[in-house]
């Protein structure tokens, strides 16, 4: 799906300098020079200059970049090295460059018009040490390319091709095979290395004229309401005649609005899952963090108080292969006990039921008790229990602790009461009073505050968490099942642990709990576009080999979700406490993946499979990380040739994109894929999440609302975040271990998830001003909900005047209905704004007053 802004192409064509050259003023053909610049660390993209002489050059877009390296991870890789480029007898340029100094791989993209550039590849090479300064010849008779490049070692390879998918293998040849054409050019910013080229003057007016129109566009983008009191120093309050056609209402997803999990930010383990204990099964290990920690091992968040115990780690005999560790205590002297904080401190309350349990083994010696204990920071013992723990083999122990005072601050102790070893693992601290009262349950304070929310879906376990850091770290949903001793805990890609804890039992179980659709989402055979782990990367995928088994791990969770309880999957389902079915109804496939033939090919195999195995399941594709570029125009390819029914978008953009682009879906094709738009977020510079942003978020609802037709989903990215443990801000709901902080951002989701409806009531909207800058930032929606038939008027005001509504409400039919307002306002900068709703007369909505900065919801309702 290609997305042009032709109103904006028209304002920057006409409103800048240099975009208006008459045609005959124009050279016919001028030299074009492309190059990357090493600034940066090379993290700048393939940029462009032209001359009339190849003397005197023009730097084009001020270096701009027309293609970026997208290989490897953010910061470190991503690099464009020595691009070289070539044009073939068709036309067609191709663009090969070095990625980094280690890789024994090169890039390569192709382009007709050098602005929209085709998916990138990496091709693995078996010769030289890496691959550096790779050039390309073209040979127009055979059509044949053949690149060479050189390495470290200062040896030179060689390999061709005819389509850059198939390669023949590299093979060493003499320096003298190497045929270098690059220049070097004396640029405004200074000399560079590149080559040039002979091209029509209309190649680089193109050139120029991206460049130029991406500029203007981030002008606008990066207008924030800082600026607003010079901007619209004129401005006198407003008035607006809202006219609504509830004649041509149209059916809308009851879908909207939904809710998106990431285990990020400490937003599982020491955040929703409601276990106290960190590191309950010794897991942690040096790789979750990659080694950067040296106190991230199997003993942390392990201590032992006193003398006469030694805690010591050991992998023999493990209750279960997939949780490996364990803690082996050996006591020489009674006395001492194995200590564990929590994450940042247990918080208990007095008279609130816990629940423990741990596995313990005797190794040796007369070890037949041990007690376990709640100890205050002050050393109080707020709740104890003596334990039998004589066995020899694995056994899970349990009681209740019943704490007699409140704290943030508790430890829990694991004393043996007799000399000898004794193994321990799976040492775990429930609160009883969970959400719903579940076991291995939730949070109760965070879970309702997502609850609040009213989701119609929740979207888990990422992001990017779904698809992990290369091959190993792929999220199997798998090992997520079963009771938590047998489950995998692994590397969390964004530097931490995951347990496992929360797994997909909790998921389903808590989407049902709240009545809210889960929309579980599956890698799609490949890892993290970003992965920097893993071998291959993010350019490698599943081996083939491995895919039919991969695929059937996918075609399993339907079975797991919804089978019958004499099916494999659906017995284990039942098995954890669940016969019926979760009554599974989507599943995503990829998160913003590279698009690459080794996407493609895996993508399209679990998407047939699932087609036939399930049809009754709908698939939710995936195009990229933004809302342009090579990844969004190739995902939406595959989809088109799939008929994929879903697409997953995604954006974080500043307040401004959201502001101008309230048009995005409305020129959508209705015949084609639906959307869901998975992430996305206003982000200031800085990142803070305020009134600004969260307006801005509720002025483009608006328009969700109105192509509610062809955008079917959407949530906001990402939802939890541990203060202290944050790794992406901002976030929707900030938490500690005592409180939940929502942000202004949260109460826009849930204005507009409480207040959802199914049927669009198009309207128009009669402003007392024809400046553009104003009109963008007024927005309305109206909605019906058939349910209860209610009509809810959505009105957003991101001005720093008032509006005076005149709103016809005839038609309606709102006799009997009393209506409530509500309305979000404040100083922009307010992260503190919260909705205040009061009951008002039908005539007082008629002629209802939009405050400065600020959202309005009325919602017409049975009495
Ligand atoms: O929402 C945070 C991250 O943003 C997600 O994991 C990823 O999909 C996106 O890049």
């Amino acid at each position: 799906m290609k997305k042009i802004l032709p109103a904006l192409l028209l304002l920057a064509s006409s409103a800048l300098p240099g975009m208006a050259k008459t045609k005959a003023a124009a050279p016919d053909s001028v030299y074009l020079f492309a190059y990357a610049s090493v600034k940066n660390n090379n993290h700048g993209g393939l940029h462009f200059a032209w001359s009339r002489d190849r003397a005197n050059w023009f730097d084009i877009g001020n270096e701009y970049d027309y293609v970026k390296s997208d290989y490897g991870r953010w910061g470190s890789e991503k690099r464009m090295i020595t691009p070289y480029i070539i044009i073939n007898n068709k036309g067609v340029w191709h663009c090969l460059w070095s990625l980094n100094e280690r890789d024994k791989t090169f890039a390569h993209t192709s382009s007709t018009d050098l602005i929209d550039w085709g998916r990138q590849s990496y091709p693995m090479l078996q010769l030289g040490k890496n691959c550096l300064e790779p050039v390309l010849a073209y040979n127009a008779k055979t059509g044949t390319y053949t690149i060479t490049y050189t390495d470290s070692d200062h040896q030179y390879y060689q390999l061709t091709t005819t389509d850059f998918k198939h390669y023949s293998p590299a093979v060493k040849v003499p320096a003298s095979k190497y045929h270098n054409a690059s220049i070097t050019a004396e640029l405004p910013a200074g000399k560079q290395r590149g080559q040039v080229y002979r091209v029509a003057w209309s190649t680089v007016d193109g050139l120029v004229k991206t460049a130029d129109l991406k500029k203007y566009q981030n002008t606008l983008y990066a207008e924030t309401t800082k600026q607003d009191a010079e901007r619209f120093k004129d401005l006198k309050p407003l008035t607006a005649t809202i006219k609504i056609a509830p004649e041509k209402a149209r059916p809308i997803s009851d879908m909207l609005l939904g809710a998106f999990f990431e285990d990020l930010n400490y937003a599982a383990d020491g955040g929703l899952y409601a276990e106290l204990i960190q590191n309950r099964d010794f897991e942690y290990q040096p790789g979750d963090k990659e080694g950067r920690d040296k106190a991230w091992i199997s003993t942390h968040s392990w201590t032992v108080k006193g003398n006469g115990s030694e805690m010591a780690i050991d992998s023999v005999s493990p209750i279960h292969i997939n949780n490996r560790h364990y803690a082996v205590l050996t006591t020489q002297k009674t006395g001492a006990a194995l200590v564990n904080g929590g994450f940042d401190g247990i918080v208990v309350k007095k008279g609130q039921a816990y629940n423990l349990s741990l596995f313990t083994k005797q190794l040796s010696g007369a070890n037949t008790a041990m007690q376990v204990s709640l100890v205050d920071a002050d050393g109080s013992v707020l709740a104890d229990t003596k334990l039998d723990a004589a066995n020899t083999g694995w056994k899970k122990l349990s009681a209740v602790l019943t704490p007699n005072a409140n704290t943030e601050h508790a430890v829990l102790e694991i004393k043996p009461l007799t000399t000898g070893k004794v193994a321990l693992d799976v040492v775990s601290l429930f609160p009883q009073n969970t959400f719903n009262g579940r076991v291995n349950g939730l949070r109760a304070d965070l879970a309702q505050t997502i609850a609040d929310i009213h989701p119609r879906f929740i979207r888990f376990p990422g992001g990017c968490v779904a698809h992990g850091d290369g091959l190993g770290n792929i999220y199997r949903w798998k090992n997520t099942i079963g009771p938590v001793e047998t489950r995998k805990p692994q590397r969390n890609l964004w530097g931490y642990h995951q347990s496992a804890g929360l797994g997909y039992f909790e998921y389903f179980q808590f989407c049902e709990d709240i009545g809210a659709a889960p929309v579980p989402v599956l890698a799609a055979g490949v890892p993290c576009q970003n992965s920097g782990t893993g071998g291959a990367g993010q350019q490698g995928g599943i081996p083939m080999a491995q895919m039919d088994e991969y695929v059937q791990d996918v075609l399993d969770l339907v079975e797991y979700a919804n089978g019958d309880v004499n099916t494999t999957w659906g017995k284990k389902r039942a098995e954890a406490g669940h016969p019926k079915p979760f009554n599974l109804k989507y599943v995503g496939i990829g998160n913003e993946d590279l698009i690459t033939d080794v996407f493609e090919e895996r993508f399209t195999m679990i998407y047939k499979a699932m087609r036939k195995a399930h049809p009754e399941i709908t698939v939710i594709g995936t195009v990229g990380p933004f809302y342009e570029g090579t990844d969004y125009e190739q995902g939406w390819d595959i989809a088109d040739k799939l008929h994929v029914p879903i697409v997953d978008e995604h954006y974080y953009q500043p307040p401004g994109w959201f502001i101008y682009n309230q048009d995005f879906y409305d020129s959508y094709d209705r015949s084609k894929s639906k959307v869901y738009l998975g992430e996305y977020a206003a982000h200031l510079p800085g990142r803070p999440n305020n009134l600004e942003t969260a307006l801005s978020e509720a002025l483009y609802m608006t328009s969700l609302e109105r192509n509610g037709d062809v955008l079917s989903m959407a949530s906001y990215a990402p939802l939890l975040a541990k203060e202290g443990h944050t790794q992406w801000n901002p976030d929707l709901i900030y938490f500690n271990n005592t409180e939940v902080k929502p942000t202004v951002g949260y109460f826009v989701q849930q204005l507009y998830g409480a207040n959802s409806g199914d049927r669009y009531l198009p309207n128009t909207l009669a402003l007392s001003s024809n400046i553009d800058a104003v009109k963008k930032r007024v927005a309305i929606s109206v909605v019906r909900d058939r349910k209860t038939n209610d009509v809810i008027v959505k009105m957003v005001n991101l001005l720093p005047v008032k509006i005076n509504t005149d709103l016809d409400l005839s038609g309606l039919n709102l006799a009997g209905k009393k209506v409530s307002k509500t309305i979000l306002q404040g100083d922009p900068t307010s992260k503190t704004a919260r909705p205040e709703t009061s009951e008002i007369s039908e005539q007082d909505a008629a002629k209802a007053t939009l405050p400065d900065y600020s959202f309005t919801v009325l919602r017409f309702a049975a009495k």
